[in-house]
């Protein structure tokens, strides 16, 4: 098999391995897919400023995101349906965060369950990401759950209380377990590695909910639950009751605006993670590069800021921490790896990421991620 060198390639192999409805979730946004498309395509309008001659034998690409030590300024995304792009997913990939010393954060909406997760990485600290529903005494469950499980993080998701429609995933009927329909069983039976190593595990269902929330055995879908279950009266004392149950390190999910910035920090946010949730929300929000700039002047002194949206690079990782984040998320370029080659894929996107992101540094002419400012791109024409 060719070599993997860029996260591309591992997105075509995906795209052939992972049954289409799953491929199709990933690789998509809402509505025109406008602001999906300019995540990535506004990361190509910024320069680099090189620089020779600097020294630049001896590199760090390490640092800290809430305190924690990390070996890159890169955390993996928390993604919902994780578990089918490969078997097990979410366990793969936190092995894989775990070897490379950085973050792996659980979506509420993950397939392997918070406790599968910390018995599969021997209970190695991972961050949860949490969403608010109406039953309260969900959330604290969860909360609780990710407490027992060792968690080191909590991370709140701010912008996915209505759902952003999805084209594809609504055309494509996208369900959990796949409806037996006549398409999809065509498209299964062209995925046959996929399919055995769905066989040998248990992880088929929403882990984190199926048997815990009460009255819920199945759950057709994340649009079916998300409409019943997510509470869109969600405000900022919702986030104080969270943090002062949790008592850890909170991160807020789901910032565009400097104006709701200030208000994460004003309820105790330890950071704010600037995101348009992948373009999968509202389309027609400015893309995340773009946004930073400013929560970065309006909060940047006061809490961490983080970064997520349209990183397919260590070039884009470097971009986003030169605008003032002090760390940033992959989303789709992990649930590449992991369709393309499960464990091993997640690794080699993080090995990729990692050699993009020390030579692009090296090239800019510095020797330490955590100097790097502004000072690296060339003023906007
Ligand atoms: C869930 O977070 C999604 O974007 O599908």
């Amino acid at each position: 098999m060719t070599e993997m060198t860029c996260i591309e390639d591992l997105r075509r192999l995906a795209r052939k391995r992972v049954p289409r409805m799953f491929y199709d979730y990933v690789d998509g946004g809402s509505w025109t897919e406008s602001t999906y498309r300019a995540n990535e395509a506004d990361f190509q309008q910024l320069h680099f400023r090189q620089r020779v001659a600097c020294d630049i034998s001896q590199r760090s690409t390490a640092t800290t995101m809430v305190g924690q030590a990390v070996s890159m300024p890169v955390a993996i995304a928390p993604t919902g349906l994780t578990g089918m792009q490969h078997a097990d997913g979410e366990i793969l990939a936190a092995r894989a965060a775990k070897n490379a010393g950085i973050p792996f954060t659980l979506s509420t909406m993950s397939v392997c369950s918070i406790e599968a997760v910390a018995q599969a990485t021997q209970r190695h600290p991972f961050w949860f990401q949490l969403y608010v529903t109406r039953d309260r005494s969900f959330v604290e469950r969860l909360i609780e759950r990710a407490r027992d499980a060792n968690c080191s993080a909590l991370v709140v998701t701010m912008d996915l209380q209505v759902f952003g429609q999805r084209h594809k995933d609504k055309k494509n009927g996208l369900s959990l377990p796949p409806k037996p329909t006549l398409r999809n069983l065509v498209n299964l039976a062209t995925k046959p590695r996929w399919c055995l190593n769905m066989l040998r595990t248990s992880n088929r269902q929403f882990g984190n909910i199926v048997g815990h929330a009460t009255g819920v055995d199945s759950i057709k879908s994340l649009t079916q639950w998300t409409q019943e279950q997510f509470d869109p009266r969600l405000s900022w004392q919702d986030v104080a009751w969270i943090k002062k149950r949790w008592g850890g390190p909170l991160i807020v999910k789901g910032i565009l605006d400097p104006d709701d910035a200030r208000l994460a920090v004003e309820t105790g946010a330890d950071a704010i993670i600037v995101s348009n949730h992948g373009g999968r929300q509202l389309d027609g929000a400015p893309s995340s590069i773009s946004a930073l700039p400013a929560i970065v002047d309006a909060v940047g002194k006061q809490t961490e800021i983080h970064f997520d949206g349209g990183v397919r690079s260590g070039q884009d990782v470097l971009k986003a921490i030169a605008l003032g984040a002090r760390g940033t998320y992959i989303g789709r370029a992990m649930m590449y790896g992991l369709g393309a080659q499960g464990e091993r894929g997640v690794s080699t996107a993080l090995e990729i990421i990692r050699n993009e992101l020390d030579l692009s540094m090296a090239f800019c002419g510095r020797t330490d991620v955590r100097q790097v400012d502004r000072g690296i791109l060339l003023p906007r024409q």
